[in-house]
């Protein structure tokens, strides 16, 4: 198993990268075409451990699943299939939390293992549940597990007191199957949601307003499967933005949706960075002397919590001081340790980090406490003037493709061991 990442740093990343397709949109698209009826085939989605793991929770479930030659991926669901997600692949995979919407569209029951906190936050599911009892359903807590029934499923509203993504989403599934109107109030306004709109429409279903807050979904008998192309991953596309950036180098970002990446695009401009359109993507250079910017992760469309990380490295190399808040989760500044490690200056206050600029970053041996720490670790790398050392590297393996090869096409001095 890949459980350690080694970059000689200090070189400019020179070259073109192509994205792939969005992890948050594969994850949620991979559960609801459970919604349907026979075989979905979704283009487009990355092969990552978090696919792994959702596509063997589908498996244990009875569902048939298969890459095909065309690297397209088909899902098969059987007549009748378990609706229970195994404990022991659950923790592995918030997202696992998914399939709360999808059994309930697809059978009216559901036996959801809690996904265990993470790293990041204690990730609660207050709003999904709010959301299945207002559709009808009779949801009870016990043993570790939420286990959920459509007594009298029924279309109703839905008050989001935050614009959770995934309860937007769970809503959404249970809502595309229950007869009458759903709306969304509040709702997550995210790419990938607009993503979910657009594939349950393309299986014959009826939301609309996706990309707004307000999203109504009028409940059909029945979803047929189809083929359907998964976004591109606005989070990887940003975490090579800020690659090119942090080795003032110039890299071409090929497979994006511009719209996408405007916060990210906005953000790095405030530093200084350069960034052209080019017909097949962005071109962003790196400057020598980065502009200190304040950050506020917010949802959609405010600056993305899963960029944070990797904004925080850039500002650790910026010419002055530089703050950061973190809106959207409680825990999500735990890198800091190992920044500090890389000769980073970072003080952290609640919500709140202080990042002044350092002339020049050192490598050190580090860990990933996380997906997204663990990618900004390595830019950090990338930018030190020596050797560094990443461990529990699996983390990042979980949500980017092909990240080893992509930064040596780059010219990045990176391996495992
Ligand atoms: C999705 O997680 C993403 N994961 C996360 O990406 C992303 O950071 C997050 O949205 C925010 O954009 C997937 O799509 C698989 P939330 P999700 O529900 O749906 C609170 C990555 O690195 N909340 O929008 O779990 C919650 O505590 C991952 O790719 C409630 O209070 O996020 C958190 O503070 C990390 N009650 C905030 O909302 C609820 O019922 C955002 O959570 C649900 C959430």
């Amino acid at each position: 198993m890949q459980e350690r990442i080694i970059i000689e740093g200090g070189k400019p990343l020179y070259g073109r990268v192509r994205i792939s397709g969005a992890k948050n949109a594969a994850l949620v698209l991979i559960v609801a075409s459970i919604l349907a009826d026979g075989e979905t085939i979704l283009d487009n989605v990355p092969h990552i451990r978090d696919v792994e793991v959702m596509l063997h929770i589908l498996r244990e479930l009875g569902v048939a699943t298969k890459w095909n030659d065309d690297n397209s991926l088909s899902i098969n669901p059987p007549a009748v299939m378990k609706t229970e997600t195994p404990y022991e692949l659950a923790k592995k995979l918030r997202a696992s939390n998914l399939f709360l919407g999808a059994f309930l569209g697809r059978t009216g029951q559901a036996l959801i293992s809690l996904p265990g906190g993470c790293d990041i936050g204690s990730r609660p599911m207050d709003l999904h549940i709010k959301g299945v009892q207002s559709l009808g359903g009779v949801v009870e807590i016990e043993h570790g597990f939420i286990s959920a029934r459509m007594k009298k499923p029924q279309g109703s509203s839905v008050y989001l007191d935050f614009p959770s993504v995934g309860a937007t989403e769970n809503i959404m599934m249970l809502a595309s199957k229950t007869p009458g109107v759903t709306t969304i109030e509040n709702a997550a306004r995210e790419p990938e949601i607009v993503d979910l709109s657009n594939f349950i429409n393309t299986m014959g279903g009826k939301v609309r307003g996706a990309g707004t807050d307000l999203i109504k979904i009028e409940g059909v008998e029945r979803l047929t499967a189809r083929r359907y192309a998964i976004i591109p991953d606005r989070i990887e596309a940003g975490t090579y933005m800020v690659a090119a950036a942090i080795t003032r180098g110039e890299v071409l970002v090929e497979n994006i949706i511009p719209t996408h990446l405007h916060p990210i695009i906005a953000k790095l401009q405030e530093t200084g960075v350069l960034i052209r359109e080019h017909e097949k993507g962005l071109v962003v250079k790196g400057i020598n002397r980065l502009r200190p910017i304040d950050i506020k992760t917010m949802p959609y469309p405010g600056f993305p919590t899963d960029m944070q990380s990797q904004m925080m490295a850039l500002m650790a190399i910026a010419e002055g001081t530089s703050v950061i808040v973190e809106n959207v989760f409680e825990n999500r500044f735990q890198v800091v340790d190992e920044f500090t490690r890389m000769g980073a200056k970072i003080k952290v206050e609640g919500h709140t980090a202080i990042v002044e600029g350092v002339k020049t970053l050192c490598g050190a041996r580090v860990k990933s406490p996380d997906l997204r720490a663990g990618a900004a670790l390595i830019l950090m790398a990338l930018a030190a003037r020596d050797e560094t050392r990443i461990d529990h590297a699996v983390h990042i393996f979980r949500g980017y493709e092909n990240i080893i090869e992509k930064i040596k096409g780059l010219g990045g001095n990176i391996k495992t061991e």
